[in-house]
């Protein structure tokens, strides 16, 4: 049973305070739940709790919600078993009793809600993949790494926010990492020669001004080419438009390479992309209430290509299943903090799966050293995450305990590859 909760004020990758929850059972086991947090953040997801108190980190504190955990919820989950992760979430939602957690804040529900997770799988002294998946978790995801960051995460170096290159083509997770840090190393190299700025972005990713948006695509695939992989057969490339960022609901436009555009000329322009370049996956092509607009590309390429919602769906059922029947989107960018619990993340994944659905594990470009994405992936062998560029210690630790677990599987691991995706052509 839960003995202790107990949370604190600590810094994300971005320097922001943020949530620390560690949670101690009656048999001696600990665990800690650090909560990430986002910069292009969806409209629906659930509400961080911030203390807007000016005079401590520019009103971005978060003392209330580290209260809220330590004064409401603690009291009313200890004695609770932390295993029962369905009843002690239900309680905090219960506790919290809006829609949104729009009362405690979604950061203190998650931090409690990670942190018991922890604790339960020490307590049953299986690493967490396992605890999460039972025997059935062992497929390696593809790495989606953002080597090239824009929109809210650099200045706006490009629209585009981010863009990945996916290593599907290779026999194991290790080899796929190691491809995709050549290329990152590589592309490196290209930007420098051309006289770019080679700084990074929130996610690690470059993040030089270009011309284009198209422009970056075309360094990724000479820096794919250049580091001795395939295009295409090796290696495939997503995007993450995230258009809510550029879109104005007053025009009902998208401001794009330096121009307002409708709804139509985006999807031609995607279009086009797809023609030229390999890419496999789409993440938040529209904003996050352009619902019409979704629909057409859906119908338009969805049964080549994986068009994401993460602004759209932000990891919520009921915003999935709206999703589904609307048939916008046919894949789910899981983020546990837009929905603020475990459990209800676990739903998510569910009735994406029941559903056809692909689903993509993710960080926040606001992170900490917490790996829960990792073993999250593998549990429940979703065989896609991303998790930024092989650069920034928040960002590596995911990809390093991946390198971990598979190691671990032994022979039973296996690389998802070509089978994460079907655009991929093998
Ligand atoms: P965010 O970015 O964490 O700033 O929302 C990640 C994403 O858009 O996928
Ligand atoms: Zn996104």
């Amino acid at each position: 049973a839960i003995e202790s909760v107990y949370a604190r004020e600590i810094l994300d990758s971005r320097g922001n305070p943020t949530v620390e929850v560690i949670l101690e059972t009656e048999d001696g086991a600990e665990g800690r739940g650090l909560v990430p947090s986002g910069a292009s953040t969806g409209e629906a997801e659930a509400w961080e709790r911030r203390d807007g108190d000016k005079k401590r980190y520019q009103g971005k504190g978060v003392l209330d919600a580290v209260k809220a955990v330590n004064e409401t919820i603690a009291p009313n989950v200890i004695g609770m078993d932390a295993s029962d992760q369905r009843a002690l979430d239900e309680t905090m939602i219960a506790l919290d009793g809006t829609p949104n957690k729009g009362k405690l804040g979604a950061n203190a529900i998650l931090g409690v809600s990670l942190a018991a997770m922890y604790a339960a799988a020490e307590s049953a002294e299986l690493p967490l993949y396992r605890y999460l998946g039972g025997t059935n978790g062992h497929i390696l995801p593809v790495p989606n790494m953002n080597i090239m960051n824009g929109g809210a995460h650099a200045d706006f170096a490009t629209d585009i926010q981010e863009y990945m290159i996916s290593p599907y083509g290779f026999d194991s997770y290790r080899e796929a990492l190691r491809a995709g840090v050549e290329v990152y190393h590589t592309l490196k190299g290209i930007l420098k020669k051309d006289g770019h700025e080679t700084g990074l972005g929130d996610e690690g990713g470059f993040a030089p001004k270009m011309k284009s948006n198209e422009d970056s695509l075309k360094y990724i695939m000479d820096a794919i080419s250049a580091a001795g992989y395939e295009p295409g057969k090796q290696i495939g490339l997503c995007l993450d438009v995230a258009s809510s960022e550029f879109y104005s609901k007053d025009k009902d436009k998208y401001h794009f390479d330096g121009e307002d555009r409708d709804a139509d000329y985006m999807l031609d322009y995607y279009q086009g992309l797809v023609e030229k370049y390999p890419l496999v996956s789409i993440e938040d092509p529209f904003a996050e209430e352009d619902w019409a607009a979704w629909q057409k590309i859906t119908a338009a390429m969805g049964d080549r290509l994986q068009f994401v919602g993460d602004d759209l769906l932000v990891t919520n059922p009921k915003r999935l299943q709206k999703g589904i029947d609307l048939k916008a989107a046919n894949s789910l960018l899981v983020k546990l903090n837009q929905i603020g619990t475990v459990t209800e993340t676990l739903d998510a994944i569910e009735l994406a799966t029941a559903n056809g659905f692909t689903s993509m594990v993710s960080h926040r470009s606001g992170e900490t050293s917490d790996t829960t994405i990792a073993d999250l992936a593998v549990a429940k062998n979703t065989r896609q995450i991303k998790t930024g560029a092989p650069a920034r210690g928040e960002r590596i630790a995911k990809y390093n305990r991946l390198l971990e677990i598979e190691e671990e599987l032994g022979s039973t691991a296996e690389y998802a590859g070509y089978s994460a995706f079907k655009a991929c052509k093998q």
